[in-house]
């Protein structure tokens, strides 16, 4: 029995990336949202038998962490080190699982930045000049003048509102203005989405200039060497975009490369411009493929508080961790900011956690597989098609809103199916009718509510294939099995 329709399948690879994060303190809900964005699209396109890279990393040269290496007392290399690991050991604790993890001290990524530079300038895109402006340390970015917010006498930056500082140095430009009508065509075919992101880019890109792309290495010594003139360390984010292609082979192993490029980039509404604007055309004018799409999220603020350090609430991946990884991830994907900014609170996941996961997947899962074992331990039967068809409906609808990229109805899509299994269940009566065939159904149910809740949990979504004695399998279709049971599993247990 199909359960997704055929046409999904036309795509045979699927590449996701996340930015790749400063490695300068430990990853925050913000970092593990968008981490897991990337993680839940990978694995549902494995799901449907894509084969699937998913690419993630740390982004460790530049001001900002050359810095705080030295704040930290360390030398930049033992200090980015030690702090990637702490990104490791988040992914490896919230159930992530990523192909590659790319770091910008990485050798093959150092060689492709040169690499790339070097097309780049050979096809005539850098030219020098002389650069002044405000300098935001934490974005490590330019702003203009009338982009910053004025205290007193200080100009603070929009974002991170702390000081910018003035530079004026010799550099490299990049022609990015070139680009301008190239960029705004990809951006009124759909690059960005969801769209309403894209309105704030076109406004820019009207007066679009050219970006300094170098530093003076007696200022960032902390960087890739600029290939052109030795003087010079290639500019952080000119460094650090072209991960998307370094890590995926360019270009040692192009054969990987064409198969996975172009990349879907999931990123966070702040750094839009780089993905939108500056990155296509750095692959431009190195002669490369755009990529397909720049899917944005908004932020997440704290008890209806904005996130940050200075506030002391930012929420740290270790403090989700009192909850299973899979409750956090079930959590973070339901109320996840995309298309408008969205609050986290403590006591809307206690309640997510008790109404939906425990009351409606845990005890459902536990009362049919315990009422199985005791009296069909190996059952057979017959699909029930309105049940398969009510089912279908729902799958419909995680399928959709994986192609509009709204997360946050998959889960409702999810949740659904138990919720038509436990109703499914409860009118049967099974204990009462002996209807052996409503138990051989609630079980197909319940092994297709895993598969869908796959993406989303996939620990707790393998517990209740394990229990039902079946392994994790395509969604597309679905092979009528027998079931052997082997265990009730308490999947949530009461909050202590
Ligand atoms: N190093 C750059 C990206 C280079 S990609 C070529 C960078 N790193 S970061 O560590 O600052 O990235 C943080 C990520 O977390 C971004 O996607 C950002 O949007 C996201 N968030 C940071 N704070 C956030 C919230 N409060 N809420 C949601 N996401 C936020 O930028």
């Amino acid at each position: 029995m199909k359960l997704i329709g055929g046409e999904t399948l036309r795509e045979k690879t699927f590449f996701v990336t996340t930015p790749i994060y400063y490695p300068n303190g430990k990853p925050h809900i913000g970092s593990v949202y968008t981490t897991l964005l990337a993680d839940f699209l990978a694995r549902f396109n494995r799901l449907l038998g894509r084969e699937t890279f998913f690419l993630t990393g740390t982004d460790e040269h530049g001001l900002k962490l050359y810095r705080a290496a030295q704040k930290a007392g360390k030398q930049p290399k033992e200090y980015v080190d030690e702090m990637s690991q702490y990104f490791k050991d988040a992914w490896s604790k919230l159930n992530i699982e990523y192909d590659r993890f790319i770091r910008t001290t990485d050798p093959d990524h150092e060689e492709t930045v040169k690499y790339v530079v070097e097309r780049i300038y050979e096809n005539g895109y850098i030219y020098p000049g002389k650069y002044s402006g405000w300098y935001c340390v934490s974005c490590e970015t330019y702003y203009d003048e009338e982009e910053l917010i004025k205290e007193g006498d200080k100009y603070l930056c929009p974002i991170h509102r702390k000081p910018v500082e003035f530079m004026e140095e010799e550099t490299h430009f990049f022609k990015l203005s070139t680009f301008k009508n190239e960029i705004l065509k990809l951006i009124n075919n759909g690059l960005v989405q969801p769209e309403k992101y894209a309105k704030g880019l076109l406004a820019r890109l009207q007066n679009l200039q050219d970006i300094s792309m170098t530093r003076t290495k007696d200022r960032v010594p902390w960087g890739i060497e600029f290939p052109v003139d030795k003087r010079f360390t290639v500019y952080v984010w000119f460094d650090a975009l072209v991960n998307y292609i370094s890590g995926i082979g360019y270009p040692h192993d192009m054969g990987k490369f064409n198969k996975f490029w172009p990349a879907i980039h999931i990123i966070g509404k702040d750094i839009l411009w780089f993905h939108a604007v500056v990155w296509p055309a750095m692959l431009l004018a190195a002669g490369i493929k755009h990529p397909k799409k720049i899917l944005v999220h908004g932020f997440w603020t704290v008890e209806g508080v904005k996130m940050g350090k200075s506030l002391g609430n930012v929420i740290y991946y270790d403090d989700l961790l009192r909850y299973h990884p899979d409750v956090v991830r079930y959590y973070l994907l339901k109320n996840g900011p995309v298309d408008k900014d969205g609050n986290f609170s403590w006591n809307e996941l206690k309640e997510v956690y008790k109404n939906e996961l425990s009351n409606e997947i845990g005890n459902l899962v536990r009362r049919v597989t315990l009422f199985a074992k005791k009296n069909y331990p190996t059952i057979d039967g017959e699909l029930d098609e309105d049940l398969m068809n009510e089912l279908k409906n729902h799958i419909d609808k995680a399928k959709t809103s994986i192609e509009k990229f709204v997360p946050s109805q998959y889960t409702v899509a999810a949740l659904s199916i138990f919720k038509t299994i436990n109703r499914y269940f409860t009118e049967k009566e099974p204990w009462k009718t002996n209807d052996k065939n409503a138990v051989y159904n609630s079980l197909a149910s319940i092994e297709i509510g895993a598969l869908v809740l796959y993406p989303v949990m996939p620990e707790i979504s393998r517990k209740i294939l394990e229990s039902i004695g079946v392994d994790l399998t395509p969604l597309l279709e679905y092979q009528k099995k027998t079931f052997t049971i082997k265990d009730s599993p308490i999947l949530f247990p009461k909050l202590g």
